[in-house]
C-alpha cells in the first residue's frame, strides 16, 4: 500500500502553496487517477511520487516504510506531461536502452509491441516518429524499466 499523508508543496517562490494536505492511499497492482482542472497541482504531485521535487510538509510511505526522493527515483517511472521533449539520443534503440545498456533485444521488442510500435525500426531516430508515436514511446522508454509505480 503506497500512501501520501497530508503533503504539502510550498516552494518559497510562490505566495501560495501548490499543493496542501494531499491525502491518497494505492493498494499494489491498482490504477489510480488524479483528476483536478489546470494549474491545480497534479503534475507537481506526480513529480514528488517520482522523487523529482521534495514535499515541503508530510510523507509518502510504502506501509510503514517513509520514502525518500532518492527511493522515489528509484521505484517510480514518471512519464512527463509532454514528454518528447526529453529524448536525449538519436535512435530509439539508445533511447529505450539510456542507462540501461543490459537490457535485451526480447525485452525491448516486447515493450514496443506492448505500446503499439512492434513495426518501427530501433534505428529510427525518436523525432522522426509522429507525435502520437513519440508519447507511446516515452511510456516505453518507462515500462521496460519495470518500474514499481508507473506515473
Ligand atoms: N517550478 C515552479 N515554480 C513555481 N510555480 C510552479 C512551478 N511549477 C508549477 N508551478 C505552479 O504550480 C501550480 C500547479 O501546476 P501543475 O503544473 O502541477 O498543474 P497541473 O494540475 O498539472 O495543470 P495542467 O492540468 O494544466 O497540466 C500552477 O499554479 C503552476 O503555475
Ligand atoms: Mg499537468
Amino acid at each position: 500500500m503506497l500512501s501520501l499523508n497530508q503533503l504539502s508543496y510550498h516552494p518559497p517562490a510562490t505566495p501560495q502553496p501548490i499543493l496542501q494536505e494531499v491525502n491518497l492511499t494505492l493498494p499494489p497492482q491498482q490504477l489510480g487517477l488524479i483528476v483536478g482542472p489546470s494549474g491545480s497541482g497534479k503534475s507537481t504531485l506526480l513529480e514528488i511520487m517520482a522523487g523529482l521535487a521534495t514535499q515541503t510538509e508530510g510523507s509518502v510511505q510504502w506501509r510503514e516504510e517513509e520514502l525518500d526522493p532518492e527511493d522515489l527515483q528509484q521505484l517510480a517511472g514518471l512519464v512527463f506531461q509532454f514528454p518528447e521533449r526529453h529524448f536525449c539520443c538519436d535512435t530509439v534503440l539508445r533511447e529505450l536502452r539510456f542507462g540501461h545498456p543490459e537490457l535485451s533485444t526480447t525485452q525491448l521488442d516486447e515493450t514496443l509491441s506492448a505500446v503499439g510500435l512492434s513495426g518501427i525500426p530501433l534505428s529510427t531516430p525518436p523525432y522522426a516518429l509522429s507525435g502520437g508515436q513519440q508519447r507511446r514511446l516515452s511510456l516505453a522508454v518507462q515500462l521496460v524499466r519495470q518500474p514499481r509505480l508507473l506515473l
